[in-house]
C-alpha cells in the first residue's frame, strides 16, 4: 500500500474526505502521518481519532524556513511517505523542498487555475464576477498554485453568492476531486509531460 503524508493547517475537511474514502475501500492508500504547522488544527483530531500519527511543526519554533521544512521532511521520510498531499496547508514551500519531492507533492486549490491563485481564491472569484469557478488538484512546482493540473471540477457562481456560499459549493467538489486524483496516482495512472498530466486508461 502506498504511504502518503498529509500537510494541514486547520479544519481538515479535505483530510477527512481522504480518510473516509480510504475507510470505504475506494482509495488504496495509507496516510502514514499528518503534519500540521498549527498545534490547534482540527485536522490533527481527525487523524488521531483513526490512529494516524500526527506531528506539529510550528514555524515560530524554528529559527528559519529551512529548519521548518527540514523538520517536515524528516517526519515525512521517517513515516516512509512516497507522496506529500497539501490539504489546506497554508504555507508556501520553498523551491528546495519542492525539488526534494519533485512530482511527489499534490495540492488542492479552491479555484479553476490559473485563475485566482494564492489566498482567498473564492473571494477573488466573487469579486471578479466570473460565472463559474471550482477547484483544481495539481502537482506542486516552485511557483504558487502553478504546477501541472491533474483534474478540475466546475461549479456555477450565482448572482447572490458571497465568498462563504461559493466556498461551501466548491468545498463539496474538493471532497470528490482530491480522492479521485489520489486514486489515479495510487493506481499509477498519472504521467507528467511538462505542464501536461495524462491520465492513463
Ligand atoms: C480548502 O478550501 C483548500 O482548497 C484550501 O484551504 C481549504 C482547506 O479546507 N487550500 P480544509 O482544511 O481541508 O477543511
Amino acid at each position: 500500500m502506498h504511504k502518503v503524508g498529509v500537510l494541514v493547517s486547520g479544519r481538515g475537511s479535505n483530510l477527512q474526505a481522504i480518510l473516509d474514502r480510504i475507510a470505504d475501500g475506494y482509495l488504496p492508500l495509507e496516510v502514514a502521518v499528518v503534519i500540521s504547522d498549527k498545534a490547534n488544527a482540527l485536522a490533527l483530531e481527525r487523524a488521531a481519532k483513526v490512529g494516524i500519527p500526527t506531528v506539529v511543526v510550528a514555524r515560530k519554533e524554528c529559527a528559519s524556513k529551512d529548519e521548518f521544512e527540514a523538520k517536515i521532511n524528516v517526519a515525512l521520510v521517517e513515516a516512509g511517505c512516497e507522496l506529500v498531499v497539501l490539504a489546506g496547508f497554508m504555507r508556501i514551500l520553498s523551491g528546495s523542498f519542492v525539488n526534494q519531492w519533485q512530482q511527489k507533492i499534490i495540492n488542492i486549490h479552491p479555484a479553476l487555475l490559473p485563475s485566482f491563485p494564492g489566498l482567498d481564491a473564492q473571494g477573488q472569484a466573487v469579486n471578479y464576477g466570473v460565472k463559474f469557478s471550482g477547484c483544481t488538484v495539481h502537482f506542486v512546482d516552485e511557483g504558487t498554485d502553478s504546477g501541472p493540473i491533474i483534474l478540475q471540477k466546475v461549479v456555477p457562481v450565482l448572482d447572490d453568492d458571497t465568498e462563504e456560499t461559493l466556498a461551501a459549493r466548491i468545498l463539496e467538489q474538493e471532497h470528490k476531486a482530491m480522492p479521485e486524483a489520489l486514486k489515479l496516482w495510487a493506481e499509477g495512472k498519472l504521467e507528467i509531460f511538462g505542464r501536461h498530466v495524462r491520465v492513463l486508461a
